[in-house]
Parts: structure tokens; C-alpha cells; sequence
């Protein structure tokens, strides 16, 4: 939701443009439902789309879950409402919307002030103030022209809401974020990380925002993905292994920079960032410097991408301190994650909504003698007098005993049950104060959370890739993709429309997915154009096999790298092994020998 675009310097308007249609045409994504008129907000990931996702979330999961020592989990996305009443969510992860009088169309408060005017954080303002803004500087509908001052800015809750079985009286919701399916699960979670902090749990799955206008495709949709990381660390204990990387360079956009008029970004290092207080949470500049390598990895082209800290009214209700990564994308920089200290909020929520217990129990060193305050309620006073609420009022008692003893320095107590006040005889409480040695204490964990948005990687790691080039006098378009990341790592082709050319190119295929390799098969169209195919398609290799292939021993086939369009004469039978070692980035083509 607290997506944040500033202008940066370089734009190519077009590219975006460009990569959209590549997008449709080879079957990257585009917008489902097209035969019934389309949807707004939800896209579909084609073939090479879907497999270049899968590539980024096993990446993801290969850093994140596995080489972390963190569990993974997968939660259902349809969640009760008490647990977003617990959360926040029902009552606070509201956009503004703004109606157009004339056409009906209704916008983002916040984005028609942003993009027209210089406020740059206006999802912080208060409703009256964007609405005096909109009549300020006349703002007009994005969509038809007509002008918008003077009316109503209204709260709108992002969640889609449902029915949890027959009828309404079990309200549910699309969960808009993975992460609460991690933290309700949390009493449970501890028992598999047996009861010791710190521990991370993961999720890759889909997150749902009723957004008022959906934009710019893929990077602002109703329906995602996202790869959250919920760190549950002891705030007093626990330290990260920031020597670790220390050393990751970073370009940072402070909140103190973004409040001067010329504040600047500043390039340093994550070591440098802690000791200087820049980064306030060795945490959050731990999973920092574990993400810029990674975005790196992936394809994220490095001089256009920065972490950027929130602005003071720009965080999300849970967030204590917030750096987004972003990048840039036709000039402007957009957020691809989120990585936010939450302290005790959502689990302390829940305790409070649930009753349940979301605490985990710290052994102290040596045992500890300490003074407790403790009640033993006499239930022959309390059961006539309140009933049922009897053992809600023991709760209040106990709760007020452990939080101030000098309540019960008087000869009555006051406790609040359901917004009522009474007054109890201390007499009647069992009210003590007694020494007592205890091992340890039950402490609310905190967390630290990276939230990627999986959707808005996959668009900006095929934005960095788009190139533009000449080959032979023709016009080329192609996408660098990394080896890793790939959707095929290889196309096969046969030379020419022939049996015993083409069996002998099925034979190959087949051996090159037998070696673990994304492997397709082409034998339409002429060569060179089975080759821009695959360049637009971001496929690292071709192999083509002609006749010198199958005529001769050890007539080889041909291998031709998409960047330098280099060609190598290659043994058919060194194909998956050699092809393996520069997929695992053993081997650079420019070192094979012919
Ligand atoms: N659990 C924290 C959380 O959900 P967020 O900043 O609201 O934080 C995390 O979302 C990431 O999810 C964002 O950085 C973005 O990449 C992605 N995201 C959020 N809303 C999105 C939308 N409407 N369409 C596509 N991606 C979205």
C-alpha cells in the first residue's frame, strides 16, 4: 500500500511501453479475462512468465528459507475477521478515494495530489487537508478532465471481503498480506523451533488489495505475490551476524535526506550505515545487506536501485522504523520491498484478540529470586456478585496485581469489566506480595519482516533486461536475462525442416532437459527468426543442428550466445555437461574451445 514513486533523473519513456507488448506477445503476462473485456487488477502470468517467477521464488527461497536455517510455511489466504480486527487491518489499511463528479471514475487521493502538485508523501496527510489541496490547486479527473475540488475524499478498506460458508454470519477476508497467516500460526510456530529465539518463518504465496486504480500492469495489481520473511528475535539478546555484511555496498535515501531541499543519497557501506546510526536497527541492516547481493543475483540492474527509509507518516501502522528496496523504471523509482521492524505489535495483538499465548519463555542464566504480587480471590464473594463475569474479574484482578501493586493499597480495588468500573474489598482479593525464584520469564518476541512483492521484481528484472540492438543490418530486441533466472536456458533447432534433422535435434533437446535444463524445441519459421524469437524471449543459448551434424562423426552442432550473438561449433556429446557448467556459472562461453 505504501508504494512511494519520486522522479529520478533518466527516462526512457517507451521501454515500459515496449516491454508490455513483449510481454503479451511472448507470453511473459498480460491482463486476464481479455474475452470477456479484461479485468483491472489482475494479470496473468503466461508460459516464459510463470517460469521466470518460478525461477525468482526459488532464488528467493534458496536465500531467504534455506541458506537463513529459516522454516517455510503455506497458510490458506482466506482469513476470519477477528484476525484483522486483531491486526489492524479492518480499521486502518485504508486508501484515500476521490469520485470524479462527471464520470464516475474513482482515483487515489493521494496519487492525484502527488502527480500534480509537489507534495511527494501525500498518503501522510490528513482527508481534510488532501481535500483543501485538491481545491487548492484545482485538481482535474486523471480520466476525463473534470474538476474534482469539492468532493468528499472518502476512507476506503482495501480488503475483498467473503462469506465463510453459508450466509454472512461468518465474515472472512482476502488476506492482504502473507504475514498474518505466519503470526496467528505463532504458538504453534515456536513448539517446531523448540521454544528459542531467534527463528524465521517464510511464505511465497498470494496476497489480495482491492486497489482503487490499479496501474503501470503488473506493478500495482488486486491480486500478487509475496515472499515475507517474519523474524522473531529477543530485542534484548539477540544480535545479527552483521560482520557478515558488513562490507555489501549500498546506496541509501535516508528520511533526514528526503526532508532536506537538496538532501542527496549516500553511497556507503552496511557496516558503515550501523555505526553511524544512518540504519537504526542492525537488523533491518543485516537482512539489507543480504538482499542488495541477492537483488544483484537475480538481475536488478545495481545503478538503479537504492534503499529508501519511509518518511515518519508514510509507515504502516505495525512499522517502527521501514527502508523500501526500490528501483527505477522509466524514471521513477518504485518499491519492490518493504523491510520493516514490527517490534511486538502483531504478536502482542493477537494475544490481546485471542487469549492465546504469543510469548516465548526466556531461561534465565542462574534462577532469579524476585518479588511477585499475586491474588487468590475469594469466589464465594465474587461468584454471587457478578455471575458469569466472575472469572473475567480473577483476569482483571491478576492483570492489575502484576502491573501496580498500589492498587490494592486502599480498602477497595477498582477494575474495569466491559467499560464499567467496580470497586472491590481489598479484603476479598487474596491480594500478597511474596519472594519468589523463578527460572525465567515469558517475553513477546519481536520481528523483523522482509516482505518482497514477487510481481514487482519480475517486472523490473525484465525492465533492467530490455535491450535494444542492430544484428546484420536488422534491428534486434532481447532480454539479458540471467542464466539463473532465465524462463529457457536453451533453444533446439533443426537447420531445416527434415525427419532425420529433426529427430537428431529431439534427441538433443531431450538429453539437455535429462541434464536439468529448460529446454525448447523450434522448427518453425526460418532460422534467424527462430532466433529473435528466443532473444526476445531472453533465452542465454540456441543450439541449431544441420547436416554436417548428422553426416559426420563428431560433426558437432552449433551454439550461439543471445548477448554477442558469438557462434561455437560445440560436441553433441559435451552439450549437457558443458551447457550445465555455465548454467551453474562454472564456465563463461568465452572460454570454450571449439
Ligand atoms: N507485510 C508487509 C507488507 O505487506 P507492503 O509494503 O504493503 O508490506 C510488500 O507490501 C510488497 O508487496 C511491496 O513492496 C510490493 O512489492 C508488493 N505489493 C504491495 N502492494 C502491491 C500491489 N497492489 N501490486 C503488486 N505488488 C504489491
Amino acid at each position: 500500500m505504501s508504494e512511494h514513486e519520486h522522479a529520478a533523473a533518466s527516462a526512457d519513456e517507451s521501454t515500459s511501453e515496449k516491454l508490455v507488448e513483449l510481454a503479451k506477445r511472448r507470453g511473459y503476462f498480460f491482463q486476464s479475462s481479455g474475452a470477456y473485456g479484461g479485468v483491472g487488477g489482475f494479470y496473468t502470468f503466461g508460459p516464459q512468465g510463470a517460469a521466470l517467477k518460478g525461477n525468482v521464488e526459488d532464488a528467493w527461497r534458496d536465500r531467504f528459507a534455506v541458506a537463513e536455517g529459516n522454516m517455510e510455511i503455506d497458510a490458506p489466504t482466506i482469513m476470519p475477521e477477528p484476525v484483522f480486527e486483531a491486526s489492524g487491518h479492518l480499521d486502518g489499511f485504508d486508501d484515500m478515494l476521490v469520485e470524479c463528479p462527471d464520470c464516475g471514475e474513482s482515483h487515489r487521493a493521494d496519487h492525484v495530489v502527488e502527480d500534480n502538485t509537489d507534495y511527494e508523501d501525500a498518503e501522510s496527510l490528513p482527508i481534510p487537508e488532501v481535500e483543501e489541496v485538491i481545491a487548492e490547486y484545482e485538481l482535474v479527473c486523471p480520466a476525463c478532465g473534470a474538476g474534482l475540488a469539492g468532493q468528499a475524499v472518502d476512507s476506503f478498506n482495501l480488503m475483498f471481503a467473503t462469506n465463510i460458508g453459508p450466509g454472512d454470519s461468518d465474515p472472512g477476508y482476502m488476506r492482504p498480506e502473507t504475514a498474518q497467516g505466519i503470526f496467528v500460526e505463532f504458538p504453534r510456530l515456536k513448539e517446531y523451533a523448540r521454544n528459542q529465539l531467534p527463528f524465521g518463518v517464510t511464505q511465497i504465496g498470494r496476497a489480495y488489495r482491492n486497489e482503487i486504480s490499479p496501474r503501470r500492469s503488473i506493478i500495482r495489481t488486486r491480486e500478487f505475490t509475496q515472499a515475507e520473511l517474519e523474524y522473531f528475535i529477543d530485542p534484548e539478546e539477540d544480535e545479527p551476524d552483521l560482520e557478515s555484511v558488513e562490507d555489501v555496498e549500498v546506496t541509501l535515501y535516508p528520511a533526514s535526506e528526503q526532508n532536506e531541499e537538496d538532501g542527496e543519497e549516500i553511497r556507503t557501506t552496511i557496516g558503515a550505515a550501523v555505526d553511524d546510526g544512518t540504519i537504526a536497527s542492525p537488523w533491518v541492516a543485516y537482512f539489507l545487506g543480504v538482499a542488495k547481493p541477492w537483488y544483484d543475483a537475480v538481475g536488478v540492474d545495481m545503478d538503479r536501485f537504492r534503499f529508501r527509509q519511509h518518511l515518519s507518516g508514510e509507515r504502516a501502522h505495525y512499522a517502527a522504523d521501514c527502508w523500501d528496496a526500490e528501483s527505477e523504471i522509466d524514471g521513477n523509482w518504485i518499491e519492490m520491498a518493504g523491510f520493516a521492524y514490527r517490534s511486538d505489535y502483531d504478536l502482542s495483538k493477537h494475544a490481546e484478540h485471542s487469549g492465546d499465548r504469543f510469548t516465548i519463555f526466556k531461561q534465565y542464566d542462574e534462577p532469579k529470586t524476585v518479588e511477585r504480587a499475586t491474588v487468590d480471590p475469594d469466589m464465594s464473594y465474587l461468584g454471587p456478585e457478578f455471575g458469569g463475569d466472575a472469572q473475567a474479574v480473577v483476569g482483571e484482578l491478576e492483570d492489575l496485581a502484576a502491573r501496580d501493586r498500589s492498587a490494592f493499597d486502599g480498602d477497595t480495588v477498582e477494575i474495569e469489566l466491559e467499560g464499567e468500573s467496580h470497586e472491590i474489598p481489598v479484603e476479598k482479593t487474596g491480594f500478597a506480595v511474596a519472594e519468589q525464584t523463578e527460572a525465567g520469564e515469558h517475553i513477546v518476541p519481536h520481528v523483523i519482516e522482509p516482505s518482497f512483492g514477487v510481481d514487482r521484481l519480475v517486472y523490473t528484472v525484465l525492465h533492467h533486461a530490455y535491450r535494444e540492438d542492430e544484428v546484420a543490418g536488422e534491428e534486434r530486441t532481447y532480454l539479458e536475462l540471467d542464466p539463473e533466472v532465465a524462463p529457457t536456458f536453451v533453444g533446439v533447432f533443426p537447420l531445416q525442416n527434415d525427419d532425420e534433422l529433426e529427430d537428431a535435434a529431439r534427441d538433443i533437446a531431450a538429453d539437455l532437459r535429462e541434464a536439468g535444463l529448460s529446454v525448447t524445441y523450434d522448427d518453425s519459421g526460418n532460422i534467424g527468426r527462430r532466433y529473435r524469437r528466443q532473444d526476445e524471449v531472453g533465452t542465454p543459448f540456441c543450439v541449431t543442428v544441420d547436416y554436417e551434424s548428422i553426416e559426420q562423426d563428431e560433426g558437432g552442432v552449433t551454439v550461439r550466445e543471445r548477448d554477442s550473438t558469438d557462434q561455437k561449433r560445440l560436441a553433441i556429446d559435451e552439450l549437457p555437461e558443458t551447457l550445465s557448467a555455465i548454467r551453474a556459472g562454472d564456465l563463461a562461453f568465452d572460454d570454450l574451445e571449439e
